[in-house]
């Protein structure tokens, strides 16, 4: 199981936008997925299908799992799509405060604990909140690559210096083999500013950039309000390809083979198209 870290602390770069479509587009493709979010405002839980007030009252949360001392983790695992399982987030404060206070290994934790279901998945996709405190750590701690979403705006580039610090340091002390790379998002390719901020970053991250970049796109948005990815209710649309790119330039950084187009028909009769056919016909 190879881990990807999509981690930022500025807020609203579309961290769960692309934990989200990256985790349904390699499920349809044909890999094992486990999603897990690490927010405890839920977006991605609930973008994937959550009832959140049920969660609160199960408390079958990621930050749960991580401090239960009996390390069954079957009891978090729910089936989010086809090839693809959710370990989901809420509100738990009590559980936030434990893990904070965990004196040994704290970084540590998820990575024992998903150790159990490894050989069950090709990829794990973990959505963390905007703060760079212990569950950012955790997810830090066991990642093969780290996404750092950033989003083609003014005050992108204000704290960048500050994340890669702290990534880092996380890499030295834990993950050695991890690669970082960095993801324009919601990028205008007309309006200046963005080509600006891209070229900073370009100059910045050098090769560890993604080509792939996802475009500013109201229908990326809208899919996310219903609980979809923009692969389900619009798999033609230009973002619908940039996630199916960046998919692809994923396997390629692990050395595993791109998966094409053309291969798309026989796993979307199965898949996730074949779920939603009203979708795929608009
Ligand atoms: N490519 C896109 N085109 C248009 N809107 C987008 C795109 N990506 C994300 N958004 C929108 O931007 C907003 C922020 O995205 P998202 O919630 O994914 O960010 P985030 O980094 O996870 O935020 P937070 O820091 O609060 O967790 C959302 O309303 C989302 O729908
Ligand atoms: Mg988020």
């Amino acid at each position: 199981m190879k881990t990807i870290v999509i981690a930022n602390h500025k807020g609203g770069c579309a961290k769960t936008t692309t934990a989200l479509n990256l985790a349904i587009v390699l499920a349809n493709q044909g890999s094992r997925v486990l999603a897990v979010d690490l927010d405890p405002q839920g977006n991605l839980s609930v973008a994937l299908g959550t009832d959140l007030k049920e969660l609160e009252s199960t408390r079958c949360t990621a930050h749960r799992m991580m401090i239960d001392s009996r390390g069954d983790i079957a009891a978090y695992l729910t089936r989010a799509r086809p090839k693809l399982d959710l370990i989901p987030s809420c509100l738990d404060h009590d559980a936030e405060t434990l893990i904070e206070g965990q004196p040994v290994s704290r970084d540590l934790l998820l990575k024992n604990k998903l150790a159990a279901v490894r050989t069950g998945y090709d990829y794990c996709v973990i959505d963390t909140p905007p703060a760079l405190r212990a569950p950012t750590l955790n997810a830090l701690a066991m990642s093969d690559m780290t996404i750092i979403p950033i989003e083609s705006s003014n005050f992108a580039l204000v704290g960048l210096g500050q994340v890669m610090r702290m990534v880092a340091a996380v890499r030295k002390a834990h993950a050695p083999k991890m690669i970082i790379m960095a993801l324009s998002t919601k990028y205008k390719p007309r309006q200046t500013v963005d080509k600006e901020v891209r070229a900073q970053v370009e100059a910045t991250f050098k090769a560890n950039m993604f080509e792939s970049w996802i475009p500013d796109a109201a229908a990326v948005n809208q899919a996310t309000g219903i609980g979809k990815s923009i692969y389900e209710t619009n798999i033609a649309s230009p973002a619908a390809l940039s996630f199916f790119n960046l998919a692809n330039e994923i396997r390629e950084r692990f050395g595993n083979e791109k998966v094409g187009l053309e291969d798309l028909a026989g796993a979307e009769s199965e898949g996730l198209n074949a779920r939603y056919p009203q979708e795929r016909r608009s």
